[in-house]
């Protein structure tokens, strides 16, 4: 079976890896391909992703770059198609819910090319974050779903699709987790931001609804510098986000909050694991929270992984400052809940999907 994998932006990679090393593992059954779009480009957004987790260089970059979502999303079909033409794959995979993912699953499925979506059925009912409305349409037309929990099989039942297209497999993104924690725990990564270990709480903030409204990215940056007069933060920013930060708050947080540039991998999780805390509006991170039993703050009014909510470590915080300084209060005095990830999300994720592939 020939099967094109693809990646366009940071989510996508730590998904991706552990499936292709696996299915590498059988070179009888499987010819790989994998695709780059390059939605996401610079080098700490791509490139040491690519380094860390192993990922073989693309065959094909297709250079899309940024755009507004129809132009994003066009130019991601617009170059893909000949890649499939050229190719010719028995399998499109695509992972997670960026705009890529959603316009290569739409070349495929037009081309006839059967399509399978792993990390399918997650649904947060809010059809405001691009997010979702890709999550809904790749579902619609993947012949094959691979999920991460229960609730998705049955989001995705509530919408019609037949159960046999469905796959249990558990979460991809643990399966990286699990192999790379140890060489994460290896680094320096602390030390070098100047931090200690569980005295300093890591932040991430990149959804248009957080940060492209000045007000509501005010208020939880307010909320972030009234924090810092009880707890340290760390808070790598996303190239969106940058953009958007007010140089007057930088200068008045200048000495009790650290910001960097997008951190890699290896040293993200390195800052997760000792975190007294997590504030964010990522998806990965309220997984990857949940599995390290680290208390996670989701600045969010929804979210499609509610099991991170149910099982795990995670809660939802409204944008406002005194919500935020209160909850991460709360958060930092918390013991740590006992580490019992959701069911499958065990490390053995791409296995599973490489043992249904090879029945197919
Ligand atoms: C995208 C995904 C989002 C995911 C996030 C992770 C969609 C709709 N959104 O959002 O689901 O959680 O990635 O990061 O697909 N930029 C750079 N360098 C880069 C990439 C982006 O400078 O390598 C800047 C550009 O100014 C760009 C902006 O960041 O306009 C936003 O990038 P974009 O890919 O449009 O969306 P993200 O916010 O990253």
């Amino acid at each position: 079976m020939r099967v094109l994998h693809v990646v366009g932006a940071r989510p996508n990679y730590m998904k991706v890896a552990p499936v292709m090393a696996e299915m590498a593992k059988y070179p009888d059954l499987f010819q790989q391909i994998l695709v780059h779009t390059g939605q996401h480009y610079d080098v700490n957004m791509s490139d040491v992703f690519f380094e860390e987790l192993g990922l073989p260089t693309p065959d094909e970059y297709l250079g899309v770059g940024s755009g507004t979502h129809a132009e994003q999303t066009a130019r991601v079909m617009l170059t893909f198609e000949p890649v499939l033409v050229r190719h010719k794959p028995d399998l499109v995979m695509v992972v997670g819910d960026v705009n890529s993912t959603l316009a290569c699953a739409l070349v495929a499925a037009k081309r006839g090319i059967p399509v399978a979506h792993v990390e399918a059925g997650l649904r947060s009912g809010d059809r405001s974050m691009p997010e979702e409305i890709n999550r809904v349409l790749t579902d619609q037309i993947s012949d094959l779903l691979f999920t991460t929990c229960s609730d998705a099989d049955e989001n995705l039942r509530r919408e019609g699709i037949t159960p046999e297209k469905v796959h249990f497999v558990g979460n991809v993104m643990i399966d990286s987790l699990v192999r790379l924690l140890p060489a994460a725990l290896r680094r320096d990564t602390l030390a070098r931001v100047g931090v200690e270990a569980r005295n300093y709480v890591l932040v991430t903030l990149h959804r248009p609804a957080n940060v492209d409204t000045p007000d509501t990215l005010f208020e939880i940056l307010e909320g972030l510098r009234e924090a810092t007069q009880f707890c340290r933060i760390v808070f790598p920013v996303h190239p969106r986000t940058v953009q958007r930060i007010p140089e007057a708050w930088k200068a008045k947080v200048n000495g009790c909050l650290v910001l960097t540039e997008p951190l890699g991998y290896l040293d993200f999780l390195r800052l997760m694991v000792d975190a007294l805390a997590v504030v964010t509006d990522s998806g990965g991170l309220q997984e990857e929270t949940t599995y390290l039993g680290v208390p996670c703050l989701t600045v969010r009014p929804n979210t499609e992984r509610p099991v991170t909510i149910t099982e795990g470590t995670n809660r939802l915080v409204p944008a406002r400052r005194d919500a935020l300084v209160a909850a991460l209060k709360d958060a930092i005095g918390d013991c740590r809940r006992p580490k019992r990830p959701p069911e499958l999300w065990d490390g053995k994720s791409a296995k599973r999907i490489a043992a249904v592939l090879g029945t197919c």
